[in-house]
């Protein structure tokens, strides 16, 4: 997909990846429609980047503001979507807070498939459309600490698959994008001890949104996972999970002893 001169939706702009994103989108020719809630953020970052930048300040987690995203992405007659906004709860699940849970889920699963719901019928009249899903190596492996945040990513991870297949014979490219651990406010100080104590590497921001143009670059849809080995787990955890169950097992302790922080309200002393 030619991304000089097109139109790109994104959301999750001002974040760690959506910033980078921003910025190569801009870089490579995109014009730019930008979403998060902060309005000054947005308006700082539209500011940094092409004259004619747009931005909608729109909290679409929740009805009002999918609305508001899809009537400015309707004036604006964007070609190119990329669902990046998410958020991650990290602890043991039992002392995670179901309110939490549930706002992460209507982040990271139920905004993306309902804005492509509404988006989708103008996509497909256009010469060339594409929708970007970022999920996670998490959409792939079941990693303790991050149940919910792996469901939410692993519900992602197959709407793409499926309407990837289900609009082969569209104008539509389905990608989906699965970063690593990367340097973002995502991670919480907890994440990042875990990281580092399990060795794990972290990406900066500006990989992910390299990985984003080759990836619409490409002619045909399909899934990009940032990174070795984690590009190689994903492929063990699909073909050989019990692998996968001994490998994060030796793991687990120290997993609990980073989790068992994150939640201090509602710890649960076993
Ligand atoms: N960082 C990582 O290690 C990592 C690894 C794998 C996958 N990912 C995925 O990459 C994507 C981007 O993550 P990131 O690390 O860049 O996160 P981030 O730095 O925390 O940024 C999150 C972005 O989403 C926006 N946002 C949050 N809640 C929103 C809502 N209800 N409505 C609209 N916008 C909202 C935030 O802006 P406002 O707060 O102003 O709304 C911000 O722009 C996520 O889908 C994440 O799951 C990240």
């Amino acid at each position: 997909m030619r991304i000089e001169g097109s139109t790109v939706l994104l959301t999750g702009a001002t974040g760690g990846i959506g910033q980078a994103m921003a910025h190569r989108l801009a870089g490579a020719g995109a014009r730019l429609l930008l979403c998060a809630r902060d309005a000054a953020r947005l308006a700082d970052l539209a500011e940094e980047l092409s004259p004619g930048t747009q931005t909608v300040a729109a909290d679409i987690a929740s009805a009002a503001g999918r609305t508001m995203l899809i009537e400015a992405a309707t004036a604006a007659a964007v070609e190119v979507v990329i669902h990046n906004a998410g958020t991650q709860e990290f602890g043991l699940f039992q002392e995670q807070d179901p309110a939490a849970l549930q706002r992460q889920f209507e982040l990271n699963l139920c905004a993306p498939v309902l804005l492509t719901r509404e988006l989708l019928p103008a996509l497909v009249r256009r010469d060339a459309a594409a929708l970007v899903f970022v999920g996670s190596a998490f959409g792939s492996i079941g990693h303790p600490g991050f149940a919910a945040y792996c469901a939410s990513k692993f519900g992602l991870r197959g709407f793409a698959e499926t309407l990837r297949r289900e609009l082969a014979d569209s104008v539509v490219r389905v990608h989906y994008l699965a970063p690593r651990a990367t340097r973002t406010a995502l991670n919480g100080p907890q994440v990042v001890a875990l990281n580092q104590a399990l060795g794990n590497a972290i990406d900066a921001p500006q990989r992910v949104a390299d990985e984003l143009l080759r990836l619409l670059d490409r002619d045909r849809g399909g899934e990009r996972f940032v990174g070795w080995p984690e590009k190689l787990f994903v492929r063990i955890n699909a073909v050989w999970p019990r692998l996968v169950d001994a490998a994060l097992a030796g793991k687990l302790a120290t997993v609990r002893r980073y989790a068992s922080q994150a939640n201090p309200e509602r710890r649960i002393d076993s």
